[in-house]
């Protein structure tokens, strides 16, 4: 089956469109917000190391703001715009109102109360230090926790009213991402699996899960709206896109442990990772492919269409990026890579050349459809080719710079010399930063222009303005 374009417009009445419009605004302007305050962060981290004694004092040291840093982009930035888009793509695609605005609302207060202490509590030195991407202290985790409990059940509510038959593939991806995160942040939150090997393998399983079953279901359910929105034509293969979500499921949750190879935790369980990481090829080759073919003969298009140009970036860095993971999680590569700056290199090609990129194509696609305001042609040029070009510098650099220190780690040199090697690949990573942060001021002052500029006639990614994806 095929899904279609269909030509109906909204059945929303004003004051409810009003309403989704100002909750995608609230969404995308705190993340945004969050969005520059961690990659300032970022910036001051990456010239920490060309520089370790600059800007010195408990506050300010290494220690405390790289875990504000990846907390804030994951769960300020990425974790709200994406619930933004995930709530306008469900109410937009079932040609309903959302199930409870109010809601919401509460659950953005909610995102934003855990971010907001989450980050105070590192910086005044509260952790649970030893668990990656959940070093905010517990009680914290549990109001993000009611955050995500919120989201999920609005996206349900809002779903079950629908006035289509099916529901569109989008909604699957969001809502199972939504569940998921549910069972995830709560497994990582139970105190008695904090201690000893569980705590390793939880602490795998919460990671890996935290990207591939919270931040890549939701952004490919908002491609699969976004994408032929952008195109004014149908996704390629709507049973293609439901294969990949339900080999999506079953593959990626077993996967953490390659996070851990070499380590105590038992052979089997990390073969068995690096076996389904093999497996996960399926899934991202067969939606990248989808997604692909969907553009097929358009790619002309591109040029003419910045979302356009945006989603493109982010199907390859999930491509990409995606498959560079299967290939890490070979023990043969893992021992030159494991530790070293690669990883970062991996982290940002995903996290940013897919998650991020996605984001803001997803943004510049429906934000002007829902506010009728479009930015300026310079503002979203600049902010595209800043941000390609500076994560292209970031992640290249890190990847030669981390093969060459895991080599000189191989061969025995002394650790120094592995950090003298490394030098120059960190200058570059200073220098690709910068750009990315610049991009970043221009990209919130476009979301300014889409939120509370002056309106267009002319909306940027489709003539099709209020039509519903069934
Ligand atoms: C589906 C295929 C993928 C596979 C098989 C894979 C594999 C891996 C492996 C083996 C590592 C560990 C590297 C090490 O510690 O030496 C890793 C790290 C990481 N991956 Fe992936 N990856 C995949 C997709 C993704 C995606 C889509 C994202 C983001 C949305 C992502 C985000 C990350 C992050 C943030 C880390 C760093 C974790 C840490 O701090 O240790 N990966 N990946
Ligand atoms: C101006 C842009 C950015 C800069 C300069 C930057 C810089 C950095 C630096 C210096 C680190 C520490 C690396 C280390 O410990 O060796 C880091 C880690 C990390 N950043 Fe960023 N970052 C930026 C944007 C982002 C964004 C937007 C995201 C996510 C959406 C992100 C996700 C992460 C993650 C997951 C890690 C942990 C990496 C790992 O352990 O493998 N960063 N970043």
């Amino acid at each position: 089956m095929q899904a279609q374009v269909a030509a109906y417009r909204s059945t929303l009445s004003e004051k409810e469109d009003r309403a989704l419009a100002s909750m995608l605004v609230a969404y995308t302007v705190t993340a945004t917000l969050w969005l520059l305050f961690a990659t300032a962060i970022g910036i001051l981290l990456a010239y920490k190391f060309g520089a370790p004694d600059f800007a010195p004092g408990a506050w300010l040291t290494f220690g405390r703001l790289r875990p504000i840093h990846t907390n804030a982009t994951f769960y300020g930035w990425a974790s709200l715009a994406l619930v933004g888009l995930a709530y306008y793509v469900a109410a937009r695609s079932s040609g309903t109102r959302l199930y409870s605005a109010k809601l919401a609302w509460i659950g953005l207060v909610l995102f934003n109360v855990a971010a907001v202490a989450g980050t105070i509590a590192l910086d005044l030195g509260y952790n649970d230090g030893t668990l990656e991407y959940r070093e905010w202290p517990w009680p914290i985790r549990l109001v993000f926790l009611a955050a995500l409990v919120v989201t999920a059940w609005n996206l349900i509510g809002t779903v079950a009213r629908r006035s289509t038959e099916d529901i569109y593939l989008s909604n699957w991806y969001t809502i199972g991402g939504a569940l998921w995160t549910c069972i995830i942040a709560l497994v990582a939150v139970l105190p008695w699996y904090q201690y000893g090997l569980g705590q390793v393998s939880v602490s795998g399983y919460y990671m890996h899960n935290a990207v591939g079953m919270w931040f890549t279901p939701l952004v490919l359910g908002i491609f699969y709206y976004a994408l032929p929105k952008v195109l004014s034509r149908p996704i390629y293969s709507y049973a293609l896109g439901v294969f990949a979500f339900w080999t999506n499921l079953v593959f990626y949750p077993i996967i953490g442990a390659h996070h851990f190879l070499f380590s105590p935790l038992p052979w089997w369980l990390q073969t068995t990772a690096i076996v389904f990481s093999v497996a996960m090829l399926v899934p991202v080759w067969g939606g990248s492919a989808n997604f692909l073919l969907t553009m097929r003969g358009r790619l002309r298009d591109l040029v003419h269409s910045y979302p356009l140009m945006f989603i493109f970036v982010g199907v390859i860095g999930y491509l990409v990026g995606s498959t560079q993971g299967t290939f890490e999680a070979f023990r043969s590569l893992q021992e030159v890579w494991h530790m070293t700056n690669f990883t970062v290199g991996h982290s940002h090609l995903t996290m940013y050349g897919f998650v991020t990129f996605a984001i803001w194509g997803g943004v510049y696609a429906l934000l002007p459809l829902a506010t009728g305001k479009a930015p300026g042609a310079l503002g979203l040029s600049l902010h595209f080719w800043m941000a390609v070009v500076g994560s292209f510098i970031y992640v290249i650099s890190l990847s030669i710079g981390g093969t060459i220190q895991g080599l000189d780690w191989i061969h025995g040199a002394p650790f120094i010399q592995s950090v003298v090697d490394i030098q120059p690949f960190w200058v570059w990573r200073g220098v690709g930063g910068l750009l990315m942060f610049l991009s970043h001021i221009v990209f919130a002052w476009n979301v300014w222009r889409m939120s509370f500029g002056p309106s267009t006639t002319a909306p940027l990614a489709s003539a099709h303005a209020d039509e519903a994806v069934a």
